[in-house]
């Protein structure tokens, strides 16, 4: 591997594994993307880049400039070490619940952190971070549920990788949280190898799974319309929370990846897909890592209480 001048240079490129011993058809191979491989351990490394690279092209950041996003996770950790290291302001609103390891990360890579009302959740957060925007023009709100340069990351980079890695691909499954992994990597495949099936993995309404959302709960992101909305998918599974934590704890047991729970979340929809299918490979996104998981206990606590506390936590 050749020497890279930033860990910037290292985002994307992840590896994939054959997990097909855990498929419950034999005829069926499944195949775990390890986008928990970039530089600050997930997916979002991708889109948190393509939003700034987007953003400096076309003038809206410059130097030293102060940028503001509601995230509760991956993108607000993305984003503060790509704002480290070009040197740019960053505020982060985040949900008083959410999992300490997440507060740290932020704080190791100098974020500033605005708390937003544990009990409003991550839309609470949205909100209060579209307020702040308004009485703050001078800062740069970058927007990841409504910024096309999230899919964009995945037509240009996540769609392309899986092709040329997996060239006999037939489905493929990923959470919906913004839309952009799946919205991107469907426009790549719909071009290039329109066969290929895409399937959305949902929490069920009302209930939580780490990183997923439910449009049935009633936010539908802009992205997600704008880059074809129910049109680009030709399916969804829908996961239960207890579901997303045995496949997380099977993934780590049975295939040595320690994934966060949304991952679980996919795998579980990648296996129930296998099951109704005839024949195929299924490509599907192990979207971070569990190390900003293990002070829930969701690896190692009994699982009743596990799933109990899922009500109370913040996951995403
Ligand atoms: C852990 C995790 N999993 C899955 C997703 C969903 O990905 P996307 O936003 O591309 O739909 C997200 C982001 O929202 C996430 O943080």
């Amino acid at each position: 591997m050749p020497v890279v001048a930033s860990v910037l240079d290292l985002i994307g490129n992840t590896p994939v594994v054959d997990v097909s011993h855990l498929s419950p058809n034999p005829r069926v191979r499944i195949l775990a993307k390890l986008e928990s491989q970039n530089p600050a351990g997930s997916v979002k490394d991708r889109i948190a880049m393509s939003m700034v690279e987007a953003a400096e092209a076309d003038g809206t950041l410059q130097p030293g400039a102060t940028l503001l996003e509601p995230s509760s996770g991956n993108t607000g950790i993305a984003l503060a070490m790509i704002c480290r290291l070009r040197g740019y302001h960053l505020k982060i609103v985040l949900p008083q619940n959410v999992t300490a390891e997440r507060r740290q990360m932020l704080e190791a890579y100098g974020a500033e952190i605005i708390p937003s009302p544990a009990e409003e959740g991550s839309n609470g957060a949205v909100r209060l971070a579209q307020k702040l925007a308004d009485e703050h023009p001078d800062w740069v709100f970058l927007y990841q549920y409504g910024n096309e340069a999230n899919p964009t990351a995945h037509l240009t980079g996540t769609g392309p990788e899986i092709l040329r890695d997996v060239p006999e691909i037939t489905h493929f499954v990923a959470g919906l949280g913004t839309s952009g992994t799946l919205m991107g990597v469907g426009a790549y495949m719909a071009e290039h190898a329109p066969h290929v099936k895409m399937y959305a993995v949902e929490p069920p309404s009302g209930e939580h799974v780490e990183g997923l959302r439910s449009l049935d709960d009633g936010y539908v992101p802009p992205v997600f319309e704008k880059w074809g909305g129910i049109d680009a998918l030709h399916g969804k599974r829908i996961v239960r929370p207890a579901d997303s934590i045995v496949w997380t704890r099977r993934l780590v047991n049975e295939a040595g990846i320690f994934a966060g729970i949304s991952s679980g979340a996919a795998m579980a929809g990648a296996a129930k897909l296998a099951e109704r299918l005839e024949e195929g490979v299924i490509v599907f996104i192990v979207c971070d890592g569990g190390w900003k998981y293990l002070s829930t206990g969701a690896y190692t606590e009994d699982l009743e209480t596990v799933i109990d506390s899922i009500e109370d936590v913040i996951y995403f």
